[in-house]
C-alpha cells in the first residue's frame, strides 16, 4: 500500500481478523507510527453485514487502551462507499490531499489510473477517529 507518501508492506502490519461459523468475514491491519495509529487495510468479505463497522469499533478500544496519541486512515477520492462508511460510523473527514496520488504512483506504478465507477483516483482523503 502507499499512504501519504509511504510505501508499507501490509503483511509486516499488525491486524486482527473477524470470523463467523469459523470463516474469516473481515480483516483490519494497522500502522504505528510515532505514537499515531493508521488503520492501513480494512476488508468485509460480505458487505453491508456490520463487519466493517464491528472492525473500527475494535480499533478504536485497542487504540484507546493502547493510549494511541492518534487514530486515522486514508481512503482515495473515488471510493465513495468507503467515505460513506467512514462518516456512518463517526469518523471524521480531517483532509483531502489534493494530486497525492501522483506521489503513491512514484513509489507504485501499477495503481491504476481510475477505481470505482470508472472515477479517476486523484486525491487522498484523510479521515480521523476522536480518541
Ligand atoms: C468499506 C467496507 C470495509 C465496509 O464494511 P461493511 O462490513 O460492508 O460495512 P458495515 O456493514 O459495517 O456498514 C456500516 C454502515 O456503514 C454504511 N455503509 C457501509 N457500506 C456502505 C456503502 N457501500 N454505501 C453507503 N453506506 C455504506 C451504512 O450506513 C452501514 O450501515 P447499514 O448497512 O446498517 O446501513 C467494505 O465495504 C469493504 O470491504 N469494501 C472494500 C474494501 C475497501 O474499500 N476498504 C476501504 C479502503 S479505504
Amino acid at each position: 500500500m502507499v499512504s501519504r507518501g509511504r510505501l508499507i508492506d501490509v503483511t509486516e502490519l499488525g491486524g486482527f481478523f473477524a470470523v463467523s461459523d469459523g470463516e474469516i468475514v473481515g480483516i483490519l491491519t494497522y500502522d504505528i507510527q510515532e505514537g499515531a495509529c493508521e488503520v492501513v487495510t480494512i476488508d468485509a468479505v460480505k458487505p453491508r453485514l456490520g463487519v466493517g463497522r464491528l472492525l473500527l469499533e475494535h480499533m478504536a478500544a485497542l487504540a484507546t487502551s493502547k493510549g494511541w496519541s492518534r487514530l486515522w486512515l486514508i481512503t482515495t477520492n473515488d471510493n465513495v462507499p468507503a467515505q460513506n462508511f467512514y462518516k456512518e460510523c463517526g469518523w471524521t473527514l480531517v483532509a483531502v490531499h489534493e494530486d497525492a496520488l501522483k506521489e503513491s504512483r512514484r513509489l507504485k506504478p501499477e495503481i491504476p489510473l481510475t477505481g470505482i465507477d470508472n472515477v479517476p483516483i486523484k486525491d487522498e482523503w484523510e479521515y480521523e477517529w476522536q480518541l
